[in-house]
């Protein structure tokens, strides 16, 4: 399925990240998620990771109760993070491999290898009435995987295309930006709803927007960064933008 719009879902984890530097209660993520809808998010996700190192447990219960956009709790696949969410109940649940010592999530799940124990959790979670989303590498074999465990979405993973945009290197650009659209495709005609993120920022974010199967993108870190610049409000509304640029030139 091709879509006419695509939906920015703003990621505030690293308001948080901020916030937590210095104890105390600024700045909100909870307010940096209303700025964002102002100036144009569909949707707000948030990572509650194992440790707690930004988001934390309260910040989700109030997402859940004040937000007038789709919450996607983003989760490491545990028995903690499932009866988390089933109780917030969330719109959605996006599930991302988690280790302890990375510094953001390296990589997408393995569902190929089957190592995740994905199976129980996406089937608790979708009978909760959340849409389950997982976090992998764009891959057509991993295409095949997620839509053999059954999960309606999948969010395509752009840290390697992003970073060979950060290098300046043409030639892996194409071809992380080839992978990105085979698996963009073959998930969609499978039936799979497809997102993407990580990395993408205001230089990176046109060519992926660009791809008409892509219905989310999820976008953080370039995002507080640039706030700290423009300000929070004007960092969404150039990513939206640059989306609606990109979505609307491949289009015409
Ligand atoms: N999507 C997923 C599944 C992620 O884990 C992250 C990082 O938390 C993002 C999107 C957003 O990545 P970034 O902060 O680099 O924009």
């Amino acid at each position: 399925m091709t879509h006419r719009s695509l939906r920015l879902g703003v990621n505030i984890d690293h308001v948080a990240t901020v916030r937590n530097a210095r104890g105390g209660g600024q700045p909100d993520p909870i307010r940096a998620a209303r700025m964002a809808v102002e100036a144009g998010a569909d949707g707000i996700t948030a990572h509650l990771r194992e440790d707690r190192r930004h988001i934390r447990d309260a910040d989700m219960e109030t997402l859940a109760r004040v937000l007038t956009v789709p919450l996607n709790f983003e989760m490491a696949a545990t028995d903690e993070m499932v009866a988390l969410a089933i109780r917030l109940k969330p719109h959605a649940a996006c599930l991302v491999p988690e280790k302890r010592e990375e510094r953001t999530t390296e990589g997408g799940l393995d569902i190929v290898g089957g190592h995740e124990h994905l199976a129980p959790r996406i089937i608790a979670l979708s009978a909760a009435g959340i849409r389950v989303s997982l976090f992998v590498e764009p891959d057509v074999a991993v295409m095949d995987a997620a839509h053999r465990l059954g999960a309606p979405v999948v969010e395509l993973h752009t840290g390697t295309y992003c970073e060979a945009v950060a290098a300046g290197n043409t030639k892996r650009v194409s071809v992380e930006l080839a992978r990105i659209a085979r698996a963009a495709t073959h998930g969609a005609s499978l039936g799979l709803e497809i997102h993407a993120g990580h990395g993408l920022a205001l230089d990176s974010v046109g060519p992926v927007a660009a791809l008409a199967e892509i219905a989310e993108l999820n976008i953080g870190h370039a995002l507080i960064g640039e706030a700290i610049f423009t300000g929070l409000d004007q960092a969404v509304r150039d990513m939206r933008a640059a989306m609606d640029a990109a979505r609307g030139a491949s289009a015409a």
